[in-house]
């Protein structure tokens, strides 16, 4: 299914991002954030790290931007409308889904608190890529074995990336020989569980890149 999905996907990139992402970018950064989730589907991997950031003690009082995108519509309808079912929520912690997310009959739709910095549209990634900020965290995942021109896809995705920046990919792409010519330009970082990887060009990168 190409658009499946789930809240917390895979657990441990967002469990990077909450433990060893954010407290490295919060140091280097003036309160604001922009993340970009690449290929959102129908929202959980949005608000999921809505919530991370949301509820982060080191960003209280930032302005945290999740960019998410998606290139057909009817998903992002649904990430806009953003009520789960009761099966799709249960990846969600509990204290999380409690404060983040309102029940209505046997649906959670999501709260004001992790919608404000949400915001949804639609991007082809095989398409134009027009002139936009850098972003400080992308999260790339199980997004890429879809695109056509997979190499200039993460060409691109290298340059929308800040050279401190972290991207997070899926599983899959760790595991492909196919792609290596994007491991030229990046390297990994923290553990293999989290798939996180930063640009070459990334300050310090020849210091304990795996610690
Ligand atoms: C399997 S879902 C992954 C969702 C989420 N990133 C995750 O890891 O759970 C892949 C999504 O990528 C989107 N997609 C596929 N090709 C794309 C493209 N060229 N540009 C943007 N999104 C694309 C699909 O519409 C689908 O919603």
């Amino acid at each position: 299914m190409h658009n499946s999905t789930l809240f917390f996907r895979d657990g441990d990139p967002f469990w990077t991002l909450r433990d060893q992402v954010i407290p490295e970018l919060s140091k280097r950064r003036n309160r604001i954030l922009q993340i970009w989730s690449a290929g959102c589907s129908t929202g959980q991997e949005a608000y999921s790290l809505a919530m991370m950031t949301e509820s982060h003690p080191a960003l209280r009082d930032w302005k945290v931007t999740i960019h998410a995108s998606d290139l057909e519509e009817p998903v992002l309808r649904q990430a806009e409308v953003g009520s789960y079912t009761a099966s799709e929520v249960r990846w969600i912690p509990e204290p999380l889904l409690n404060r983040y997310f309102v029940r209505r009959g046997a649906n959670f739709t999501a709260g004001p608190d992790v919608r404000r910095g949400v915001k949804f549209s639609m991007f082809d990634l095989s398409g134009q890529w027009p002139d936009s900020p850098q972003m400080d965290v992308i999260f790339a995942r199980n997004v890429l074995i879809y695109v056509k021109n997979q190499e200039k896809v993460i060409q691109r995705i290298r340059e929308k990336l800040a050279p401190d920046g972290y991207l997070f990919v899926g599983l899959g792409p760790l595991a492909s020989p196919q792609l290596e010519d994007f491991w030229e330009g990046f390297s990994p970082r923290f553990s293999p569980k989290s798939c996180c990887f930063v640009r070459d060009d990334f300050p310090g990168s020849s210091e304990g890149r795996n610690s």
